[in-house]
């Protein structure tokens, strides 16, 4: 890798989930050919331009299954660490503060991320007033990354944040799992929330599609949302005791069974996570849209990808969606996904919403 004066360089890395390197690859491979792959490690790849582009802070990766990514400048031990960084920002040209992400390559790797966090912390010793104290990042600060590759292997790429990257280092926003938490879809919702700062308000309700034993459902109802949860299976009693404000109820039937009479309050929101190939899960999530398309905002969904084919079939599922009466369907893979997409999807009167009104944090 050459050492260039600037935030550009010849390659470009990319942190997917560990366990979707190759979907990230065929994505790439099929959106942008130009770009060939170059080092790769599960959970770290990079790629480079063929026509001899240069990558900048604020290349855009297409598709789903990019977590975080950026120009990636320089590859260091802990050792060299604080000299290259302070070699690259102490040009004249870098007037402006930057936020530090520090993270290992593969999260359970504790050993990498010491290694990356001691290091980061010398660079720090070194370089205090060029750095924000906070990681998190507004739009269109800077952000400088340093990724553990494995022990002793750092790597650093810059970014520039913008609104539909995750703002936490790594992509990855560590969250704690509540004792109490039915399951770990909670984290799932917990981060939807925190990525897409839907317009939630106190009161809503939101409907879920599949909401056994209720991760997602318990998270709602904490962050003030009511909940009616369908799903023939079991529900956790820790929703099923709320039954003030927020309230929640269970239809404990198929999303096909679901009449309009069930539906004991307008709907705002719609959750959807069942164990069914996208077209199920869609004529599923249908059905119920045109029983509550009247008072919707938006949607929270997550459609399970088994296999390269369903992968193949995304875009045409995402508008279908939006063929239901969304006018914004982002997709993107959330962290604490697995073999899935996550899309978020806001209706006109949801985006009237976003324009207009203070709303709940999550
Ligand atoms: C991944 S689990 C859901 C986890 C849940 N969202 C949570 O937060 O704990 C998938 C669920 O989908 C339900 N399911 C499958 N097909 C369904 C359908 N047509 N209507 C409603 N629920 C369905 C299953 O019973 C199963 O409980």
């Amino acid at each position: 890798m050459k050492n260039l004066p600037s935030l550009s360089s010849e390659f470009l890395f990319v942190c997917p989930n560990v366990g979707s390197e190759q979907a990230l690859k065929a994505e790439l491979r099929r959106l942008r050919p130009n770009w060939h792959l170059a080092y790769s490690r599960p959970g770290f790849i990079t790629f480079k331009a063929v026509d001899g582009r240069l990558f900048g802070p604020t290349v855009r990766v297409p598709g789903f299954f990019a977590r975080v990514y950026g120009a990636c400048l320089f590859k260091a031990g802990r050792a060299e660490l604080p000299g290259r960084l302070e070699e690259l920002l102490d040009g004249p040209e870098f007037s402006t503060k930057f936020r530090l992400h520090v993270f290992s390559r593969i999260e359970t790797d504790s050993e990498a991320q010491s290694f990356a966090s001691a290091a980061a912390d010398d660079a720090r010793a070194v370089l205090a007033e060029r750095f924000y104290r906070e990681a998190v990042p507004v739009n269109g600060d800077m952000v400088i990354d340093v990724v553990a590759v494995c022990k002793d292997e750092i790597w650093v790429g810059s970014h520039r944040h913008y609104e539909g990257l995750s703002p936490f280092p790594g992509g990855r926003p560590m969250l704690d799992l509540p004792p109490e938490a039915p399951s770990r879809s909670y984290l799932k919702m917990k981060e939807a929330l925190l990525l897409t700062g839907a317009p939630l308000r106190h009161g809503d309700t939101a409907l879920e599609i599949g909401s056994s034993p209720g991760g997602s459902s318990y998270c709602l109802l904490q962050t003030g949302i009511n909940v009616i949860g369908v799903d023939a299976g079991r529900m956790d009693q820790v929703c099923i005791c709320c039954t003030g404000a927020p309230w929640f109820r269970h239809l404990a039937c198929q999303a096909g069974d679901v009449r309009l009479s069930d539906l004991s309050a307008p709907v705002q929101w719609l959750v959807l996570d069942i164990n069914a190939r996208p077209a199920i899960a869609l004529a599923q999530l249908h059905h119920i849209v045109s029983l509550t398309s009247t008072d919707l905002i938006g949607a929270f969904l997550t459609l399970k990808i088994n296999d390269e084919r369903t992968l193949v079939q995304l875009s045409s599922a995402i508008r279908r969606v939006r063929n239901m009466g969304f006018s914004i369907c982002q997709a993107r893979q959330l962290y604490y996904s697995r073999n899935e997409v996550f899309i978020y999807c806001l209706t006109p009167l949801g985006l009237q919403r976003v324009r207009g009104s203070r709303v709940l944090k999550a």
